[in-house]
């Protein structure tokens, strides 16, 4: 924690309390280690879909792993946040503080956001350790999703009934330096998973049965 952060919490005269059971004690337990896939992307690019099918092969070789997705948690959570820059920025730092403690807990975090803005998904990196954070950029050119359009908010972003929709009327800032890029316009569902599975296996966060 930031000295900054620190001073702060204690003007509020509250105080970090360490639990007797670390993340590493838990990892140790689980047999596997645990870390954010940060999956972001355009709707409709697949990033649901393939967290899902990641968090079945997971569950089915016994790794403790969740899926944190978009719509879900604002049904929730973060029900009380719509998509201005400021509340996507909200939605994307609550977030993040739920998969850190997610990740505390030993968990494998796959969250699912579009996230569109590069300095809220570097905030949520910042917060997390060298080698448990991973952003995966699912890449399909919005041509494609909006064909995909399986919830039709293309097409209500296209007639105006959906306003600030990313891709068409709201911005999508590419990341940079993503741990992973994958094409979903050209890699099939089970490929993305493949490919996502043996980046957990060599960096050596989970063995497969
Ligand atoms: S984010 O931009 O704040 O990361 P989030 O992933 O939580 O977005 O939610 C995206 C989902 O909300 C989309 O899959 C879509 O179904 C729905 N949605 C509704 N309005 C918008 C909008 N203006 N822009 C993008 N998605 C929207």
């Amino acid at each position: 924690m930031s000295l900054k952060k620190v001073e702060l919490m204690s003007d509020k005269h509250i105080y970090w309390h360490k639990g007797n059971i670390t993340k590493a004690d838990r990892n140790q337990m689980n047999e596997h280690r645990s870390c954010l896939l940060w999956l972001t992307g355009l709707s409709a690019a697949g990033k649901s879909t393939v967290a899902n099918k990641v968090d079945e092969l997971l569950f089915e070789n016994g790794i403790h792993a969740y899926v944190l997705d978009g719509d879900n948690i604002r049904h929730g959570l973060n029900n009380n946040l719509g998509f201005s820059p400021q509340d996507r920025k909200e939605n994307i730092r609550r977030i993040g503080e739920v998969a850190k403690l997610f990740v505390d807990a030993g968990i494998i975090v796959m969250a699912a956001f579009i996230s569109p803005y590069r300095e809220d998904r570097d905030a949520v990196r910042e917060i997390f350790t060298n080698g448990e954070f991973f952003e995966i950029y699912l890449k399909c050119p919005v041509e494609i999703c909006e064909q995909r359009d399986p919830k039709g908010n293309y097409k209500k972003a296209r007639q105006g009934v959906i306003k600030n929709y990313t891709g068409i009327s709201a911005p999508y800032e590419e990341p940079l330096h993503p741990e992973l890029i994958i094409d979903t316009d050209k890699y099939s569902v089970d490929d993305s998973v493949r490919v996502i599975l043996d980046c957990l296996i060599k960096n050596d966060i989970i063995r497969l049965r």
